[in-house]
């Protein structure tokens, strides 16, 4: 197989393409993520390796000798993005697990099992709780939990799943999935600027920031934007706009903290109707995970008090909430052996490898992104630095499948 990385991701540059907030948009489920499920088995099948769906959705793709599913060296990514974004947030790390499988059969390596996992709903974009697939898969997900959540349409889980013909009742915990993993590697693109600054096309990656959701709920009285008088509004959309400077302002005041506001919905959300309720969800994120609780106390309070000062009510939960990771310190100094040079770098966005690290030994490589933009059309990678970031996951892979 002589397929490169750029050369596979042209293969799938239309397929999400959001004419309207630019970029893509491949939301877990919809027609544009099962079309790239559907691209991955097909160059899945024509390598000849063993393809199939676990419970939760996740697409293995087998390379199993003797018919050996165990202990394997499994790298692999997502392809889910979120609104709007950018081309290889995600499957970077899938095409490169493509091509450095193509390496590892030229090379005739053998030794241990090894497999690409597609995880599902990386972003959490769709139902909100991001990793879903890993979450699921190594039970840190209730899948009474997971079939309950909602898609900003209002659809579940359990709806949108059946209606593509997935089973419910199938997810849940799947150890023998799980146990099938001896380690985890998975390559991504880098999402900020430290390889750039570095002058250097690959990195190791070192941990995670912690990092969560939580949904604030602002209720005042919806109404006509004509006839009521201003001293008569319980208007939570104000309430709103207060909240999202404040969570600014309290950020800033915690070193290291990170606190956005990404999404806002207004019900009923008419331009000349005063909104019943405005929902936004906080994304907080810190490497100490206590601040990082503590912050989110502090924006609870915010809110409380924006509300009241607008004659509304407010109420904060959390969606979701991954402490600080830092990958298998082991894994990481042998990665370096085979590396030598690579920086060793720590990233703000969470990963897959983040949740399954609590189980397999886990471990990140990063590629340069010339912009640093990430989770936006801008994100970019240089094709030969996608080609360098695939050839250092074939050594690595090749290093842990030993002889
Ligand atoms: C996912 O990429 C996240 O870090 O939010
Ligand atoms: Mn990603
Ligand atoms: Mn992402
Ligand atoms: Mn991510």
């Amino acid at each position: 197989m002589s397929d490169t990385v750029a050369g596979l991701l042209a293969e799938i540059a239309d397929l999400g393409r959001d004419p309207v907030r630019g970029g893509w948009s491949r939301p877990v489920l919809s027609d544009a993520e099962l079309g790239l499920r559907e691209w991955f088995v097909a160059h899945a099948d024509k390598r000849g390796l063993d393809v199939h769906t676990d419970r939760n959705g996740v697409l293995w793709a087998w390379h199993a000798p003797e018919g050996r599913y165990d202990d394997a060296v499994v790298t692999g990514s997502h392809l889910d993005s979120v609104p709007g974004g950018g081309a290889y947030d995600g499957p970077l790390g899938v095409a490169s697990a493509l091509v450095a499988f193509d390496r590892l059969a030229a090379e005739g390596v053998g030794g241990r099992p090894r497999a690409i996992a597609v995880f599902p709903e990386e972003e959490g974009s769709r139902f909100g709780v991001a990793c879903l697939g890993s979450r699921l898969l190594t039970g840190a997900l209730a899948p009474e939990r997971a079939l309950g959540l909602r898609d900003p349409d209002g659809r579940t889980l359990a709806e949108v799943l059946t209606a593509a013909g997935g089973v419910p009742e199938h997810l849940g915990p799947d150890p023998e999935a799980l146990g099938r993993m001896g380690v985890f590697v998975e390559l991504h693109v880098e999402q900020g600027r430290g390889l750039v600054d570095l002058g250097r096309p690959v990195a190791i990656g070192s941990s995670i920031l912690g990092h969560g959701r939580w949904r604030v709920r602002l209720e005042g009285a919806g109404n006509h934007a004509g006839t009521t008088v201003m001293a008569d509004r319980r208007d939570p959309m104000v309430a709103a706009g207060a909240l999202v400077v404040a969570v600014q302002r309290l950020a800033r005041a915690v070193r290291g903290a990170r606190a956005t506001v990404g999404r806002l919905e207004p019900t009923p959300g008419g331009t000349n109707v005063i909104a019943s309720r405005v929902d936004l969800w906080v994304d907080v994120r810190h490497e100490d995970d206590a601040l990082t609780l503590a912050l989110v106390e502090e924006i609870r309070a915010a809110a409380v008090l924006a509300a009241a000062e607008q004659g509304c009510t407010a109420t904060l939960v959390e969606e979701s909430f991954s402490t600080t990771v830092d990958f298998d310190a082991d894994l990481r100094d042998e990665l370096s052996v085979v590396l030598p040079g690579a920086p060793v770098l720590a990233t703000g966005a969470g990963h897959d490898a983040g949740v399954l690290k609590e189980h397999v030994p886990s471990a990140m490589l990063f590629v340069r992104n010339p912009t640093g933009v990430s989770h936006a059309p801008d994100e970019a990678v240089e094709d030969d630095d996608a080609e360098a970031g695939a050839q250092a996951l074939a050594r690595v892979l090749r290093h842990l499948a030993g002889p």
